[in-house]
């Protein structure tokens, strides 16, 4: 593996310096933080050889504040040949997500998301498919909630089932990643494919199985080194060529329940996503241009249930382990629950205007554990004025969310877990435009108003019954997350809990 990544290293030292500025961009101003081919070398050393290997995970460390502090909060790193504009601030982020949003509403390419997605569907899709394809998704999301059920009582539902399996554990040490998932899964399930699954069902165990090894796959050296060098890791044997095949029987997966949709469609009674797709693709067949057709249906399916699936549960995981370690902080949203909701009724929506103490735990988690650290890449859509730059058409962007999630002027000491980064002075819960978990601006998570919705509900049905406890003593708890450029996970945890 070493000798693979000196390769590459060697590999990217030579093709950066053969990489060519493209003619439109050569005729602009070249900004002065751009690091230029000269010394893009001497950068080098911060953006990889601190490469570390861990367990299986690669930490490409780009030590990104320390390259602010140099370059100022916009600046230009290469990531194999790929150029990449780095906003690092408040201000910046907001600045080009928001208050120029267009330009900044592409997406950035990542060759192996490219490769599974064809560019169809949600996430990696641009222009016109995109914005199709993204606003009946957030209408088809918001609807839900006229159907026969509610989208919150869909959780309320699904956090049931996930407080009987807890409880059936009798107070013995369990990790809690297969049941959170388990139970996210199914939500987002019931959303799209019309019902839940049981927790025994074979084909669910698969689906969650696939899912779970793509994301550490995606995580891991080979799936990180394969969005940077796609051309060499296309003829490397390794787990990126998993990710393919697994995507494979997902996609498989997913045309079945079409196919089951289809023979059970009624045109004036939408079940799920599937069928108020399937009736968008009625509607739009005359439509030459409609971008509502099998190949989007599968891939926009599939989208919402990646991006649905893991974020939330590994919130939720994180979150649990945060309050194993702090049980006065767990002591008083216990307080707040019994108080406001009591232990005859399941939590709702409605409480948490009541629940300022509760609300604000649930945001200094999303904080703290700064999920998305890069937000996922974006892209400017023309060739674009920010500040005193210009940033040429098709330049990959992160938007650096980690920068304003623990920018220690809205948050003094933002490595410390403390709600009171969201109370105000009388207890009352108070606001952050800091607060970006979700990202900003036109390509903001589509699933945000769900997300939030599953966490306060799920967090709270657990502690209305259980106490959690620690295994080990709850000053050592590393509640640091795992480091990565793509998705923050918790180290490894057991815990028990207390029917209370
Ligand atoms: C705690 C939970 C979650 C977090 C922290 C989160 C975070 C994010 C972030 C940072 C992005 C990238 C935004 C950007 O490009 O700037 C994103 C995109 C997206 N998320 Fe989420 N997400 C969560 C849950 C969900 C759920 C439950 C769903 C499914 C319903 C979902 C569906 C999506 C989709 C479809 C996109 C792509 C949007 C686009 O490209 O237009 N997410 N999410």
């Amino acid at each position: 593996l070493n000798f693979i990544l000196l390769l590459l290293l060697q590999f990217t030292r030579s093709s950066r310096s053969s990489c060519r500025i493209s003619r439109s961009f050569s005729e602009l101003e070249i900004p002065p933080n751009f690091v230029s081919s000269v010394n893009f070398i001497s950068t080098l050393p911060l953006l990889v050889p601190r490469s570390v290997l861990n367990k299986n995970i690669l930490v490409l460390c780009i030590n990104l504040l320390q390259l602010s502090a140099k370059y100022g909060p916009v600046f230009t790193i290469y990531l194999g040949s790929q150029r990449v504009v780095v906003l690092y601030g408040q201000d910046e982020v907001k600045e080009a997500l928001i208050d120029q949003g267009d330009e900044f509403s592409g997406r950035g390419k990542l060759a192996l998301a490219d490769k599974l997605s064809k560019g169809a569907g949600i996430i990696f899709s641009n222009g016109e498919r995109w914005k199709q394809l993204r606003r009946f998704a957030l209408t088809t999301l918001r609807n839900f909630g006229m159907g026969k059920k509610s989208v919150e009582e869909r959780i309320q539902e699904e956090a049931r089932f996930l407080v009987e399996r807890l409880r059936n554990t009798n107070k013995r040490p369990f990790d809690p990643t297969i049941p959170l998932a388990h139970a996210v899964s199914n939500i987002i399930c019931s959303i799209i494919f019309g019902d839940r699954f049981d927790y025994e069902d074979q084909k669910f165990l698969t689906l969650i199985k696939l899912i779970e090894e793509n994301n550490e796959l995606l995580r891991s050296v080979l799936g990180q080194l394969y969005n940077f060098f796609p051309t060499l890791m296309d003829y490397i044997p390794g787990p990126h060529q998993e990710v393919i095949k697994n995507s494979e029987e997902l996609r498989i997966f997913v045309l079945e329940r079409v196919k089951m949709h289809k023979e059970s469609l009624d045109l004036s009674c939408p079940r799920d996503f599937i069928d108020a797709f399937l009736i968008k693709m009625e509607q739009e067949q005359q439509n030459g241009q409609s971008e509502f057709n099998t190949e989007n249906l599968v891939r926009s399916t599939l989208d919402l249930f990646f991006a649905g699936t893991g974020t939330t549960s590994t919130t939720l995981r994180h979150g649990l382990l945060i309050l194993l370690k702090y049980p006065d902080i767990e002591e008083k949203v216990h307080e707040e629950i019994d108080r406001v909701v009591g232990r005859s009724r399941s939590p709702c929506m409605a409480d948490r205007s009541q629940m300022p103490y509760t609300d604000a735990v649930i945001h200094e988690i999303q904080r703290f554990v700064n999920l998305v650290p890069m937000s996922v890449p974006h892209a400017v859509t023309r060739d674009t004025h920010f500040r005193q730059y210009v940033i040429p058409k098709g330049t990959t962007v992160f938007p650096a969310l980690q920068s304003v999630l623990h920018d220690s002027r809205e948050f003094p000491k933002p490595e410390q877990f403390n709600p009171g980064h969201f109370l105000d002075e009388n207890g009352a819960f108070k606001k952050s435009d800091f607060f970006m978990p979700f990202s900003a601006g036109k390509r903001i998570c589509v699933g945000e108003g769900l997300a939030r919705m599953e966490i306060f509900l799920i967090l709270t049905m657990i502690l209305q019954n259980f106490t959690l406890k620690s295994l080990v003593d709850p000053r050592d708890i590393d509640i640091a997350p795992q480091p990565s450029v793509v998705v923050n996970v918790p180290k490894p945890y057991q815990l028990c809990v207390s029917p209370r």
